[in-house]
């Protein structure tokens, strides 16, 4: 699957398959988060890995009682040390430091998408029970969980808003009236139906003349 098809069918699971992931694709998830783009390439984040069940448990709890989590076999808390970012940008460190959290948490939500795997974004989370269970210490944030795992579930996907309600061209609030037609999608709509009949036809002469 190419990477649009992959975040147009992306979906958020929060229920997982009884099986491990294999190490080799956790550590492709890992790689992923560690390549994203940071401010200033400073690449302020921490990872941290959880395997082990019980640890998977606190974290449910940690995260108001989440427990659906547990179900999830492994388990990536995204920190980062805002230090780096404030020493470079002031103010608006602290700011960065939530953007590269988020840039590493999406590449790694896709990468394990495109792994056959699923996660889902767990932001409601009790920053100091989390601290006290990993050992996190003072001025890291813990920005969010990452359970990961086959998926046992199939929900459908939640309503969101299309393109026209928001995107605007050139100047807030203008909107685009005619979307398909502006970004031409009929004519690759056209075009795909075109070939799809075109190569009916060829099959079709092709038994003719056997
Ligand atoms: C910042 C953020 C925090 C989120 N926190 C939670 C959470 O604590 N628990 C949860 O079940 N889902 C959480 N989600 C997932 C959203 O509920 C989910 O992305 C949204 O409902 C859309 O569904 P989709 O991801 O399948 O498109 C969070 C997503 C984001 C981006």
């Amino acid at each position: 699957m190419n990477t649009v098809d992959n975040i147009f069918s992306r979906r958020s699971i929060r229920k997982f398959k009884d099986i491990p992931v294999e190490m080799d694709k956790i550590g492709k998830i890992l790689e992923a988060g560690r390549r994203a783009p940071s401010a200033g390439n400073l690449q302020d984040w921490k990872f941290i890995l959880i395997q082990k069940s019980e640890l998977i448990e606190q974290v449910a709890k940690a995260c108001l009682e989440q427990y659906w989590i547990a179900t999830a076999p492994s388990v990536i808390v995204v920190c980062t040390d805002p230090s780096k970012t404030e020493s470079h940008y002031g103010e608006k460190g602290k700011i960065y430091s939530y953007y590269d959290a988020a840039a590493a948490m999406m590449s790694m939500i896709l990468a394990a998408q495109d792994l056959g795997l699923a996660t889902c974004w767990v932001g409601a989370l009790e920053e100091t029970q989390l601290k006290r269970i990993l050992s996190i210490p003072n001025g890291i944030i813990v920005h969010a969980v990452l359970p990961i795992g086959y998926p046992a579930e199939k929900p459908p996907e939640p309503a969101k808003f299309n393109l026209y309600d928001v995107v605007f061209l050139d100047s807030y609030d203008n909107k685009i009236k005619d979307v398909p037609g502006y970004f031409q999608w009929y004519a690759e709509h056209v075009r795909g139906t075109a070939k799809k009949g075109k190569d009916l036809l060829k099959k079709f002469s092709e038994k003719l003349s056997k």
